[in-house]
């Protein structure tokens, strides 16, 4: 989307639609003629109240032929949320009407909501669907803001648009299924954001993986044909030797279960089980663009959990990735549907020993998760609470949420086991804070975050600035945490 901010009015530009924000009980006073044609309306057809929108075809009367009345709430209650929804909404009503052009006017100085939000609304996974059943993306918005907020307009809304777009990118690869994407694809993404940013990408096939002992990646990706990746991207922006921020992702590109099967019902959303590891990519996209003043490793463990006779079974004990330690985790398998703990041991080991000053993983890790907290919030579990609440703080401005859970002794004590050092499952009772203790053995002492987005990857309903299918979530919350990272 091509994206240009301007001082002009909106009501002066060329083009097939203007948008307008309007607080609640506000009416705007210009154009002239527009009181005249709103003072009739009741307050349900249009207040300017939030979610309120309303089209007017201006008939050569007011210069652009279309003009969108954008309902914002009380002008009192505005937040950076606010304007991303009505922004997404604005958007997707243009877009459905045919409009691939438009002026907005900001109802403010902070244009990076509004920027945001209309490059992530425009977003539609149309890959496999003939063009012409696809309403008209948007192509170019305009946006109007005071004149003495235009240089800082101008950065926001570039970072804003390089943020959007990188979790649009990821968004599209959540969204492909499983035959499209696996492991070597993932890898291969990857390549290609280092080929374009010129970062360090290192990846380890079978192969390197079975040389260096990646034993919980290899277990969990066994069964399947299509064979595991282990892959690191490097952004080196900070000083060299300072210590880097390390983020992880789980990437399991389709989760059958492995032998311990799911239920076919919903299997399908297994795809969206890379989530966490497409968040990394679209993170490292990002940052590398934006060149942030820091080093960064992006670490994916990508795997396909397949029943096969290959495939490891409940039962078995396996050996995690033992590295430069003393000795290695060894974990008794009782359910090989909680495979993403086991890949994510391997690469919080991976993290910790290339000496992270933080380490943050993503994974669509538990159902457990989603019954907690909805598809509303991601859960967040920490061993540094003040890691934590930098993340909720970045949660919070970008509105992906997240909500601390415990990884007390207690769960720590559950998933003790008999015969090996951990056991991958700590029984139905929560699940979530065992999960977080499994992994949570492999970070030690370093400050370490855990984010389960099982419910927030993505979303199977419309929201504002969201349709149906992934959500990129993550990237947003990364990219500010980053930005105010100190
Ligand atoms: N990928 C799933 C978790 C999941 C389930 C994410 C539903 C999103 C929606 C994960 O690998 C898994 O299967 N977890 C099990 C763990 C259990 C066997 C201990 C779960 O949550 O049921
Ligand atoms: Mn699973
Ligand atoms: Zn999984």
């Amino acid at each position: 989307m091509n994206i240009s901010l301007t001082t002009d009015s909106v009501l002066l530009q060329k083009t097939p639609a203007a948008v307008l924000f309007v607080f609640e009980n506000e009416i705007p006073t210009s154009p002239a003629g527009l009181a005249s044609l709103l003072s009739p309306l009741s307050a349900k057809e249009f207040n300017g109240g939030a979610k309120q929108q309303l089209l007017l075809h201006t008939a050569g009367k007011i210069t652009p032929a279309r003009l969108l009345l954008a309902g914002l709430g009380k002008r009192a209650d505005l937040t950076a949320e606010t304007l991303r929804r009505a922004t997404g909404q604005a958007v997707k009503h243009l877009q459905s009407i045919g409009v691939d052009r438009a002026a907005f006017a900001a109802p403010g100085d902070d244009v990076a909501p509004l920027v945001e939000a209309a490059i992530l609304a425009a977003y539609k996974f149309t890959q496999y669907k003939p063009v012409d059943e696809i309403p008209t993306a948007i192509q170019a918005i305009t946006i109007s803001v005071p004149r003495a907020a235009l240089a800082e307009a101008k950065i926001a809304a570039r970072r804003s648009q390089i943020i959007a777009e990188a979790t649009n990118y990821a968004r599209e690869i959540g969204n492909l299924p499983g035959n499209v994407v696996y492991p070597a694809v993932i890898a291969d993404y990857a390549k290609k954001i280092a080929k374009q940013h010129k970062l360090k990408c290192t990846v380890l096939d079978k192969p390197a993986l079975t040389r260096a002992g990646f034993g919980g990646l290899l277990a969990v990706g066994g069964g399947s044909d299509r064979d595991p990746r282990f892959i690191v991207l490097e952004h080196n922006g900070g000083r060299p030797g300072q210590r880097p921020i390390a983020i992880v992702g789980k990437a399991i590109t389709f989760d059958s279960g492995g032998i311990s099967i799911k239920p076919s019902d919903k299997m399908d959303e297994m795809k969206f089980d890379k989530c966490g590891g497409v968040t990394i990519l679209g993170a490292m996209q990002a940052i590398a663009a934006l060149k942030l003043p820091l080093n960064v490793l992006g670490i994916i463990a990508s795997a396909e959990n397949m029943p096969s006779s290959k495939s490891y079974r409940p039962g078995d004990i396996i050996t995690s990735y033992k590295g430069t330690d003393k000795r290695a985790v060894t974990i008794e398998v009782l359910n090989t549907d909680a495979e993403g703990r086991v890949v994510l041991g391997d690469a919080v080991t991976y993290a910790r020993q290339r000496d992270a000053a933080a380490i943050i993983d993503f994974a669509t890790l538990t159902g457990a998760c989603v019954v907690a907290l909805g598809e509303y919030a991601a859960g967040i579990f920490t061993n540094d609470d003040a890691l934590q609440e930098k993340i909720r703080a970045a949660g919070n401005r970008t509105h992906e949420r997240v909500w601390p859970l415990p990884v007390w002794q207690e769960y720590k004590d559950k998933i003790k086991s008999d015969v090996a050092d951990i056991k991958n499952t700590g029984g139905r009772y929560g699940g979530a804070s065992t999960g977080a203790a499994f992994i949570g053995t492999y970070a030690r002492n370093t400050p370490w975050a855990h984010i389960d987005i099982a419910g927030t990857a993505w979303c199977t309903d419309e929201r504002p600035y969201f349709r149906k299918g992934a959500t990129g979530f993550g990237v947003r919350l990364l990219l500010d945490l980053l930005h105010h990272w100190r």
